[in-house]
């Protein structure tokens, strides 16, 4: 039976948009969401590859020599901005390229984005795997970087348009789904590697390969998006995708709101200049939003540098590795369990039992790790497990809330017209704020010592009151109707919207 959602927008008022779950869309969907894999792996992949002597040995020998002295700060002992720049430098190419993949999004397509991400992602690698010096180093991470800002920018679009009203959340969350599942083989391949000397770190860098091809062949069979396809005028083309992904011939309600969305977008020339009109706020700052808290959680400090401060607090190598295991599958768990309830339990419910969550188990491991672990001893074995247990408390409400849904909520509030111009805002505020806590996580380390934990602690606090007071709910809404049902409707925001007839007038 096809699911019927009512719709509003459109020149004729209410209409029902019809359509079911078909196996193309699931499958059009999967492999879009292979770009997640690429963004997981490399998240996944620096952390082990920076805690490798074989890599310290020949890239940097400082923090090599460091880390092997004898009663070395606990707290202190990988904190080079050197190390910290390898892993930082593929945010900052990303950010940059999140806008220019946001004009080839709307110019040429998300398809094409998305194969341009993962050619990009490809030489990158390549660089990276035959690395004989930093500068190769450097320059393979920085055409990563494009290839994560493209594949960032482009599939969770993708999934966000296709995808039937009643399942966008799930149907996005894919992507998301892939970035945990990257996270958590590079952990595995990390661990592994590890034991093969000297060039164990070469493999694991290049193994990045594996997720960018198949993103390149994936992405030549799948469908475009019918909003892409009739934005730019292919017009026959984007309803045929449409009956296809819909697996109904009757889609005329949703053809026609989204050539009325395509109408509106048209009058827009400036998609960038519209953006700082009074009646783009409420989405941009939602978006950026999303994005910046999202970071904040403080999840990269445990994803980037799970095996180092597993090391840190007591655990040896492997046993390090293996830590960092535990938590990858507690992330790829946990994100299911958003894929199953985000379209039933909605975005706040979700985001919300995060936050109290969150702040519980960061307030409990800033505790337990100052009380136990001083300067140079280690923590008891017990103890460390418990720092373990609640690490992946913490990772698991990540997971279902902000992790997935600070891609979700961005790709869906924008209108047409502003859409691929905002989201690259979502992209690119993503990239600053993790090149932030990567490039500062390391020192705050030395320096907070376990108050970093209170720190981030702080910031969830922020976030719980901002979702509370400001965020509405997206859930069941057609993503061509924010505007009138949604943003109209909220009690803070709709006070931009009312200037919207103002903003039109020198719009066009
Ligand atoms: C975030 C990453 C993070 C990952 C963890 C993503 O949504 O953007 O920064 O490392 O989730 O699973």
């Amino acid at each position: 039976m096809p699911a019927i959602v009512m719709s509003n927008a459109g020149p004729n008022g209410a209409k029902k948009l019809e359509g079911k779950i078909t196996i193309y869309v699931v499958i059009c969907g999967v492999i879009a969401a292979t770009g997640g894999l690429m963004f997981g792996y490399d998240i996944g992949i620096s952390g082990g590859v920076t805690s490798m002597d074989d890599f310290l040995e020949e890239f940097f020998p400082v923090v090599y020599e460091r880390k092997h002295k004898a009663k070395e700060d606990n707290y202190c002992k990988y904190d080079n901005q050197g190390l910290q720049l390898f892993t930082s430098s593929l945010y900052l190419a990303a950010l940059v390229s999140s806008f220019v993949a946001s004009k080839v999004c709307t110019k040429h397509g998300r398809r094409l984005t998305m194969q341009a991400a993962s050619v990009f992602f490809l030489v990158g690698v390549i660089f990276n795997a035959a690395a004989r010096n930093i500068v190769m180093l450097i320059v393979g991470r920085i055409l990563l970087g494009v290839g994560v800002g493209f594949a960032n920018q482009a599939v969770p679009l993708f999934l966000s348009e296709i995808a039937p009203v009643h399942i966008r959340g799930a149907l996005n969350i894919l992507f998301q789904l892939d970035v945990t599942i990257g996270i958590f083989v590079a952990n595995i391949v990390n661990y592994f590697v590890s034991s093969i000397h000297p060039w164990g770190w070469r493999l694991a860098l290049g193994l990045a390969g594996v997720p960018a091809t198949m993103l390149c062949l994936g992405s030549m069979v799948i469908a475009e998006t019918p909003t892409s396809l009739i934005e730019r005028e292919q017009l026959m083309e984007g309803l045929a995708v449409l009956k296809k992904i819909r697996g109904i011939d009757n889609v005329n309600a949703e053809y026609e709101e989204i050539l009325h969305a395509c109408e509106m977008a048209r009058q827009v020339k400036q998609p960038f200049r519209n953006l700082m009109k009074r009646s783009s706020r409420p989405q941009l700052v939602i978006a950026i939003a999303m994005q910046v808290f999202q970071q904040f959680t403080g999840i990269n400090a445990i994803m980037f540098y799970a095996p180092v401060l597993f090391q840190t607090i007591g655990f040896k190598n492997d046993a390090s590795l293996l830590s960092a295991v535990i938590t990858g599958i507690v992330n790829v768990l946990s994100t299911v369990v958003s894929v199953v309830l985000v379209d039933k339990l909605g975005r706040r419910f979700l985001l919300l039992e995060a936050c109290g969550q969150m702040l519980i188990t960061q307030v409990a491991i800033g505790g337990v790790l100052l009380v136990n672990l001083k300067s140079t001893n280690e923590l008891e074995h017990g103890v460390a497990v418990w720092v373990v247990v609640l690490v992946c408390l913490f990772v698991s409400s990540f997971a279902w809330s902000w992790g997935p849904l600070g891609w979700l909520i961005p790709s869906e509030t924008f209108p047409l017209a502003t859409r691929t111009a905002g989201y690259a805002f979502a992209v690119s505020s993503n990239m600053l704020f993790t090149f932030v806590i990567a490039q500062a996580f390391l020192s705050m380390m030395c320096h907070l010592r376990a108050g970093i934990f209170f720190f981030f602690a702080a910031w969830i606090v922020v976030m719980g009151l901002f979702v509370i007071f400001l965020l509405p709910e997206t859930k069941n809404v057609p993503i061509d109707e924010m505007s009138e049902r949604v943003w109209k409707r909220h009690w803070f925001w709709k006070r931009f919207m009312d200037e919207e007839a103002l903003d039109k007038k020198d719009s066009v």
